[in-house]
Formats: structure tokens, C-alpha cells, sequence
């Protein structure tokens, strides 16, 4: 069996598939390792690093490619990016599939057998597979510093000779993975944190960082938790009263962080122009959602916008800017679930086709969407939820964890009284 690590072509793309870690226990599966040249240097790792651990590095990705059974990336491929791969290989990468557009008619058409890591099931067999909380959790972790780093005041509250800074406030909307790592890290850095979400397990969760919620707690909150553990779409009803309660909390926030999302659809719009407006000059916004529309409306991606002295910070592919941590765990993702898919005995490749697992994240196969989730928009949904990727194939066998530290890429923040 040979795998190959290309390095990723998208420009904003510093993250790698592999660490030398991940290259000798590839290896001990049964891989040969073809790494391209220069693939790990956005992550501090260089192909010497590589070579030590038994990788040979190619000079190009079409040399990696070049027979490799499985090909390991970061990102979706670009149109023209898998030129040289054998027909059948397995693609594994993380694949956004429910906005890639045009893309995905160029994979169908490269013969490949595509894995979507963003799709793996939040079941506890898969936790260490699970790339969105992996790279969730250092984005929560770097939002904060993100903002800090716009922010012109401290966030610890200081008791000096020449007088008192008062501690920052600040609000984390979303409080899933990123969500809690950014409460934790703001508790961390001195802050007074509050946080909101619309499903109900999240309420325990930010108490148990030290973080106080803010929520419309009505029926329909009640019901807001799929059986997958994600957020549905709130009401129109909802969302008004929401907006409203949020209104009255951000004019005293000093940072508001958004990270709220709903799988497979554009994000919610939870903070508006006028709230941004009655904000203090000198707060800041720091929007994680940037990337699938923005909670904030004024978010621009890959920019810091400024309006009426509030700063709304918009980095795109957050998780990237702590490309070293980043690549590490996202190779550790990827080789737990390589694993999955080999026969220890034989060294070789064995997919069992019908693991929840390999069903949930696979795509495409023999050139088709096979993915319920993407079935083309005339056809039936194949579930009352088909637009999201909770309904595919099969019952989870187990329910998403509700605490925020079962896993070891759960938010592990301090736990501060008050
Ligand atoms: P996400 O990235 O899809 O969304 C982020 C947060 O935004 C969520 O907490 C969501 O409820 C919230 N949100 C959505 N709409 C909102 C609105 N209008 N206002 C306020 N907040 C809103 O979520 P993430 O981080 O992927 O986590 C989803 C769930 O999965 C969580 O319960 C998490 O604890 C669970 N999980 C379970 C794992 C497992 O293996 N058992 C692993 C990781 C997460």
C-alpha cells in the first residue's frame, strides 16, 4: 500500500495531513509514505523531519500521486489538483461538500473514492476521527487571542497605584467546541464571560467554565437538539426574541465572539448592524462563522472591518493560523481513521462499506455521490433533515457526548468559580 501527502495548494492553506508521528505508525500499518516536497513547511515540519521517520519525499505532487493507493490532504482538491492519481485511490480530506459547488463534479470525474473528514459521526467510537473538534477547538482558542490582538484595553481586571482597568467582558455566542475553548480562554486571559446557545445541553456546559448564559429558555429551546447533537434552525418567532435579549446584552459587551453554526446551511445572523452601532468605540467582534456566511452582518471574510470604533475581525480558516497544533491533530484524525480502513493482518486495504463510519463520511464512489446528504435536488430527500448531514445512513450507535470534556479534543478550560 502506498499513501501520498501532497502539500495543499489553496492559498490560505498552511496545514499538512501527516506528522513525522503519523508517518512511522502509517508505516507500521503497512504504507510506503511519498510526501511532496516542502508539504509540511507551513507547520513548522520540514522533509528532513519527514525523511527521519521513513517518508521519501517527491518532487511534485503528481510524483507522490504516482501509484498511491490513498491520498491524505487538508483540503478539497482544486479542479485540476489530482492530475496522476490512479483511478480508485481513496481520497481522504476534509471536503465541505455542502459548499463546493462545482467542485465536486471534477472529483466525481477523477476516479477517486472521496472521504469527507468533516462528515464523520459525532459517535464516541469516532471521537478520535472527529476533525471538526480537533481544529473547533484551537480555533475557539485563537479567536480570542485574535480579538485580544485588535483590542485595545487588557482583560484582566488590574488594581494599580495609578487607578483600576476594569476587567474586558465578553460574550461568546455558539457554544459548542469552539465555543467553550473561547469561554475557557477568555476566563484564562482575566475576563468576565458570558455565552449563549440555543441548545439546552450547552446551558450546564458554559456554567461549568465559570461563564454565565443568556438565553431565551422556551419551549422551543427545549426542543432545539437534534439526535446528533447539533443545533436545528430556530424559528422566525424565535430568532426575533433572541435578536431581542442579544441586543440588550451587547451594548455592554467589550468582545463578542460568534461561532455559531448549522450544519449544511448558511450561518445564523445573529448580530446586526444596530447592535454593532450600539456598541462601545474600542469593542471588537471576532466572527468564526465568517466562512459560511457570518453571525455578524457586517463581517467581511479574510478582513478586519471597522465601523463606528468597533472592529470586526473576520480571519478566514482559523484553525490554519495555528498551523503546527493544527496539522498535529488533524494527522492523528486522519491515521485513526486510515486505520479504520486496513486489515492488520494482511497490511492491505479492507473497507467495510457498511461501518457507520466509512457510510457516513463516503461521498463518492465509482464516480457517483453516494452520500444521501447529496442527493442532486430533484430527487426526494432521503429524510425529513436531508439537507444536513445528520441523517445519513443508519442510527448513531451511541449519543454525542454531552459534557464539554469527554474527549481528549473537547474544551478541557480552567474551571473558575464565578
Ligand atoms: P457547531 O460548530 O455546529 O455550532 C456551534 C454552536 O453554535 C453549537 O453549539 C450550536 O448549538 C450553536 N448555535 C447554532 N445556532 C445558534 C443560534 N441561533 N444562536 C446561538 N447558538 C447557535 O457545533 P459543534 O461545536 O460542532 O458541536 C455540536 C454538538 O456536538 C455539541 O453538543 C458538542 O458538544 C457535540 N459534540 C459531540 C462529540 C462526540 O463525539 N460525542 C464531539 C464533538 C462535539
Amino acid at each position: 500500500m502506498k499513501i501520498a501527502i501532497p502539500r495543499e495548494q489553496r492559498p490560505d492553506e498552511a496545514r499538512v495531513a501527516a506528522s513525522p508521528e503519523t508517518v512511522k505508525k502509517l508505516i507500521n500499518l503497512g504504507f510506503e509514505v511519498s510526501v511532496e516536497t516542502g508539504a509540511g513547511l507551513g507547520a513548522a515540519v520540514t522533509d528532513e523531519a519527514y525523511e527521519k521517520a521513513g517518508a521519501t519525499i517527491a518532487p511534485d505532487a503528481t510524483v507522490a500521486y504516482g501509484n498511491a493507493d490513498v491520498i491524505a490532504k487538508v483540503r478539497r482538491p482544486l479542479p485540476d489538483e489530482l492530475r496522476g492519481v490512479k483511478s480508485g485511490a481513496l481520497l481522504i480530506s476534509i471536503v465541505d461538500p455542502f459548499r463546493a459547488g462545482d467542485e465536486l463534479g471534477p472529483l466525481q470525474r477523477s476516479g477517486v473514492t472521496a472521504f469527507a473528514m468533516d462528515l464523520i459521526p459525532r459517535i464516541t467510537r469516532a471521537q478520535s476521527m472527529d476533525v471538526l473538534s480537533s481544529q473547533s477547538n484551537l480555533a475557539g482558542y485563537k479567536a480570542v487571542l485574535d480579538g485580544a490582538a485588535v483590542y485595545g484595553r487588557a482583560f484582566p481586571m488590574m488594581m494599580t497605584a495609578a487607578g483600576t482597568v476594569p476587567p474586558a467582558k465578553v460574550l461568546v455566542m455558539g457554544a459548542g467546541v469552539a465555543g467553550l475553548q473561547a469561554i475557557a480562554t477568555a476566563r484564562r486571559l482575566g475576563a468576565i464571560v458570558s455565552a449563549t446557545d440555543v441548545r439546552p445541553a450547552a446551558k450546564e456546559q458554559v456554567e461549568s467554565l465559570g461563564a454565565s448564559f443568556v438565553a431565551v429558555e422556551d419551549e422551543e429551546f427545549k426542543q432545539a437538539e437534534t439526535a446528533g447533537g447539533y443545533a436545528k434552525e430556530m424559528s422566525p418567532e424565535y430568532q426575533k426574541k433572541q435578536a431581542e435579549l442579544i441586543a440588550e446584552t451587547i451594548k455592554k459587551m467589550d468582545m463578542v465572539i460568534t461561532t455559531a453554526l448549522i450544519p449544511g446551511r448558511p450561518a445564523p445572523k445573529l448580530v446586526s448592524a444596530e447592535m454593532v452601532a450600539s456598541m462601545k468605540p474600542g469593542s471588537v467582534i471576532v466572527d468564526l462563522a465568517v466562512e459560511t456566511g457570518g453571525n455578524c452582518e457586517l463581517s467581511e471574510p479574510g478582513e478586519i472591518v471597522e465601523t463606528g470604533g468597533v472592529q470586526i475581525v473576520g480571519h478566514v480558516n482559523v484553525p490554519g493560523r495555528l498551523a503546527a497544533d493544527a496539522s498535529a491533530l488533524y494527522a492523528r484524525n486522519i491515521l485513526t481513521f486510515i486505520d479504520l480502513l486496513v486489515d492488520k493482518e494482511s497490511k492491505a486495504l479492507a473497507i467495510d462499506w457498511e461501518d457507520q463510519i466509512v457510510a457516513e463520511t463516503c461521498i463518492i464512489r465509482d464516480g457517483q455521490l453516494v452520500h444521501p446528504a447529496l442527493a442532486p435536488k430533484d430527487a426526494p430527500p432521503p429524510a425529513a433533515e436531508a439537507a444536513t448531514p445528520e441523517p445519513p445512513a443508519g442510527e448513531p450507535e451511541t449519543e454525542p457526548e454531552s459534557g464539554p470534556e469527554p474527549g481528549s479534543d473537547k474544551p478541557s478550560g480552567d474551571k473558575q468559580g464565578g
